[in-house]
């Protein structure tokens, strides 16, 4: 295998979309490349341009991922360099995690020759993950429903327009997935339960079908923005300035800190509107990525 290094472009992605917990997801034209390189040794050297701590948590993550990939498919571990380069900044809330974990795989999987297809990539990266909503669009690009069913993941994917705009305000500051999930409740009332179904069947149905513009008002959720909302007390503000300059409707992106609107019209309006609520903030006007996880290069070091 000599120093052959594999590259793959993975998109970031928002997850929940409102009411769609742990379900739906939309990858975003925002993108994290990850080199692999096999090393002497056994151990794993990640590089990245990242702080300290979080280098060290994005090391941790990738170990974790090669390690699964090596026991899945019975292959004796080998050193690696592994290089993370690109735009998905870390909690986020825009899958920064998922481009990871997945380029790992999908590289480890062509230098080794493995063979490993996408839907085995996908129940991989979710059991690392814990949850499917944002390893799906990193995989197969476009709007995502997928869920764990029984020790697989069933996953259905649909394009999307590049007309449906998805304006991201990026806060100045991260959240952490696993704080964010303990503020959740462990049970919720029928009602929230029936309007989170409601609105989450509602969603995929407009995502699935391109009619983008009945997704106004449908992004009510009851399960975890409310409860996460002390992690970002402008998160209403700035979705209802969104949605005052024309946008469908907005949401937390996954757990956060990240706030999107998506619109089929005045998205440099709606992004102004979001702006002015967190100066301090990022925002920049999206397409989706229908593409997914790609490998874009592959040669001698
Ligand atoms: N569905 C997950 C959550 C996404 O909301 O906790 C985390 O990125």
């Amino acid at each position: 295998m000599g120093s052959l290094t594999v590259t793959v472009r993975v998109p970031g992605s928002t997850s929940n979309l409102g009411p769609g917990f742990d379900t739906l997801g939309l990858a975003v034209r925002l993108y994290n490349t990850v080199s692999v390189r096999r090393i002497a040794g056994r151990g794993i050297e990640l590089v990245a341009p990242l702080t300290e701590a979080d280098r060290q948590r994005a090391q941790h993550m990738a170990l974790e991922a090669a390690r699964r990939f090596f026991r899945t498919v019975g292959h004796k571990p080998f050193g690696l360099e592994i290089r993370l380069d690109g735009e998905v900044p870390v909690g986020r809330g825009l899958g920064a995690s998922a481009t990871l974990r997945v380029g790992v795989v999908a590289g480890l999987n062509k230098l080794t020759r493995a063979g490993l297809s996408r839907q085995q990539w996908l129940e991989l990266v979710t059991g690392l993950e814990g949850h499917p909503d944002n390893a799906s669009p990193a995989i197969w690009g476009g709007f995502t429903v997928s869920s764990c069913v029984g020790r697989s993941v069933r996953c259905l994917r649909f394009r999307v327009s590049p007309r449906l705009k998805i304006v991201v305000l990026i806060p100045p500051f991260a959240i952490n997935t696993e704080q964010a999930r303990r503020l959740l409740p462990a049970t919720v009332s029928r009602a929230d339960a029936v309007l989170n179904l409601n609105r989450a069947a509602l969603i995929s149905a407009a995502l699935a079908t391109g009619q983008y513009t009945a997704l106004r008002g449908m992004f009510q959720d009851r399960v975890h923005q409310p409860y996460r909302q002390r992690l970002i007390p402008c998160l209403w503000r700035v979705i209802r300035a969104g949605e005052r300059a024309g946008a469908l409707g907005g949401f937390l992106s996954g757990s956060g800190s990240s706030v999107i609107c998506l619109t089929v019209q005045n998205a440099e309006a709606v992004a102004r509107a979001m702006h002015r609520h967190l100066p301090e903030a990022q925002v920049k006007i999206l397409t989706a990525d229908n593409t997914g996880a790609v490998v874009v290069g592959k040669g001698s070091a």
